[in-house]
């Protein structure tokens, strides 16, 4: 069945990730082959909020679309968590004449837009944008292959100076509660340890090692930025096991967020917004648009805001390497 929308919202939320510019794009171009008018809301929910919409077309997207960040800018609202600040969105979504809406984001996104189902009836449709890849209904969320890019170029300069001076390097990345940057930069940085949210041996597994570490080459440690252990205790204990050793942190921070969308997340976006739009179009709603072994699939928003964790596979693979 083919839904007769005639103006479509989109916004990004949340943290930007590199590959929603491309997602926008596709979203218009999309909706541009069914003569649908599409308006960007900006800032998330508080351009919703704040009746804060801009027109968007088709040509002016595809000339950013290659861009990290979100043309459409992003927040995260504590106003739209309060009954008033979704009053106002709701009565912007009635003012423009918006059918449907498009919210590209992480969980915090989605359970927005779980809040303003209970008041409209407005369909819409969720784009996982989060470098964290912790949505679950999508194998990749956007943002996060380049961010671990991103981390791995970091983490290869960081070994040469390491190798130079043979010192031991505690490297954290972005992730929230997710291992995913973690273990992906990990493996593909050949790290000593990794040290994620998900395992309760890497810890033992690092002490274990670094307790006989020489200071004969480099020590690469990449730590998560929610493993139970900050990166200030793990080195308090690295210096209790071995005292003599010179060890550096590197916090690579917000650096993981920005920069150009690699190949994947440009064409996970070009897909992620074909498909969402498409969805919506079919007359589907309520649903995050996700690509799972490699297959489009769109998952009910209530079961999707909860964790990705790490799986057992790769589990074993820090194992092989970091025990
Ligand atoms: O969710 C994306 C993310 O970059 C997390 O990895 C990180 O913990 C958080 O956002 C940082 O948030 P902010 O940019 O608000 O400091």
């Amino acid at each position: 069945m083919v839904n007769k929308l005639k103006h479509i919202g989109i916004f990004t939320s949340g943290g930007d990730a590199p590959g929603m510019n491309a997602a926008l794009f596709a979203v218009a171009k999309t909706v541009e082959s069914y003569g649908i008018k599409l308006s960007g809301i900006r800032r998330g929910f508080e351009g919703l909020i704040d009746n804060d919409l801009i027109p968007l077309n088709c040509r002016q997207l595809q000339r950013i679309m290659h861009l990290g960040g979100t043309l459409l800018k992003t927040a995260r609202s504590d106003r739209f968590m309060t009954a008033l600040g979704q009053q106002k969105a709701l009565r912007t979504i009635q003012k423009n004449n918006l059918d449907a809406l498009i919210a590209i984001g992480g969980d915090g996104t989605f359970r927005g837009m779980l809040s303003l189902a209970n008041i409209s009836n407005t369909p819409f449709i969720g784009i996982p944008g989060t470098i964290d890849n912790d949505i679950t209904g999508t194998d990749y969320t956007l943002g996060f292959d380049s961010a671990v890019n991103t981390a791995i170029k970091c983490i290869d300069n960081i070994r040469d100076t390491a190798e130079s001076h043979n010192r031991v390097f505690l490297v954290e990345v972005m992730g929230r509660d997710s291992g995913y940057i973690g273990i992906y930069s990990g493996l593909s940085c050949g790290a000593d340890s990794i040290l994620i949210p998900e395992s309760d041996e890497d810890i033992t597994y690092l002490l274990n090692k670094i307790k006989n570490y020489d200071s004969e080459d480099a020590f690469i440690v990449v730590v998560a930025e929610g493993d139970a252990l900050r990166v200030e205790e793990v080195m308090s204990q690295i210096r209790i096991v071995n005292p003599h050793i010179e060890l550096r942190v590197a916090k690579l921070g917000h650096i993981q967020r920005g920069g150009n969308p690699s190949a994947q997340d440009r064409m996970l976006g070009i897909r992620l917004g074909v498909l969402a739009t498409t969805a919506l179009i079919e007359g589907e709603s309520g649903k995050i648009a996700g690509f799972c072994n490699n297959k489009p699939s769109l998952s009910p928003i209530e079961g999707v805001v909860k964790k990705h964790l790490v799986d057992t596979e790769l589990k074993r693979l820090l194992t092989l390497f970091c025990g």
